[in-house]
């Protein structure tokens, strides 16, 4: 597997963030702030020319610089910092927030699809955003006005990075697998983030997951399904869910897809 298919699972080792997020012991972050996993360290990681390109032509528009406490390398995000999507995207929009774009497949076909709607993208990996930079350009010809990407780790900086009840929906696509049984303790789709995500979804808010790993399908229902504020209201395909990659090598390699969609119960 290369690190461009599941890159997350690449930058966990020896990450010098950990003993930051204690050091800062805020309640959001420390003093022990992932019981999942360590946090990313952000990879300067290389990236093919055309989407280094991308990246020197639009990351200052698109990509949200943010206050980092650890420091410019780290995906973690100072916990006062508040991000005003008016402020952002300069109107009142329903939000997406979608958790590890990856190479934005899903995130470009959808806000080119819905104008009307504002999506913000939380990803680790650097050289998927400079993928989905290029897809933006070449999608659309400039940036998407309607898209703004977070270099973080979105488990960590949902908890304090918007207000509650501000978003429309929290999409998580084909989360890292982690399909070995000791490192399912690092799959982000747990019963702490269900809580993040429920602290952000408006009353009429969905969040939708996909993925193509049965066990983990199976792994999130019973922790989401255990959830009293959540419940269960789809398993369609989310309707903005375009086939990405993950999807076709998952049905090739004989997987089948699950798609859930909960809302606050
Ligand atoms: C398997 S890929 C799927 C990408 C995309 N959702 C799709 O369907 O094509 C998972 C992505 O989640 C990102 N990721 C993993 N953990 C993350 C985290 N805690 N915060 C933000 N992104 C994360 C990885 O870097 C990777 O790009």
């Amino acid at each position: 597997m290369s690190g461009a298919d599941h890159p997350g699972e690449h930058d966990l080792p020896g990450n010098p963030d950990l003993a930051g997020h204690n050091a800062l012991g805020h309640p959001a972050i420390g003093p022990r702030p992932l019981s999942r996993t360590r946090s990313f360290t952000r990879r300067g990681g290389r990236m093919p020319r055309t989407h280094q390109a991308a990246w020197d032509r639009l990351a200052t528009e698109v990509v949200l610089d943010v206050p980092r406490p650890l420091g410019e390398t780290s995906t973690v995000v100072d916990p006062s910092y508040r991000l005003d999507p008016v402020d952002v995207f300069g109107r009142r929009a329903p939000l997406v927030v979608e958790v590890g774009s990856g190479s934005g497949d899903a995130l470009v076909a959808a806000a080119t699809a819905r104008p009307d709607w504002d999506f913000l993208a939380l990803e680790v990996w650097r050289p998927g955003i400079g993928h989905a930079l290029a897809k933006m350009e070449q999608t659309a010809g400039a940036p998407l006005p309607n898209v703004r990407v977070l270099e973080a780790d979105a488990a960590v900086a949902l908890r304090t990075l918007l207000a509650p009840a501000s978003v429309h929906e929290v999409w998580t696509f084909f989360p890292d697998p982690w399909p070995k049984a000791r490192h399912h303790k690092r799959r982000i789709v747990s019963a702490e983030f269900a809580g993040t995500v429920l602290r952000l979804l408006a009353p009429d808010g969905v969040w939708r997951l996909a993925t193509d790993w049965g066990d983990y399908a199976d792994a999130m229902r019973e922790v989401l399904d255990a959830h009293e504020g959540l419940r269960l209201a789809s398993t369609d395909r989310a309707p903005l869910r375009p086939v990405t990659r993950f999807e076709r090598r998952g049905l090739a390699e004989g997987r089948s897809i699950t798609d859930l969609a909960y809302v606050p119960a």
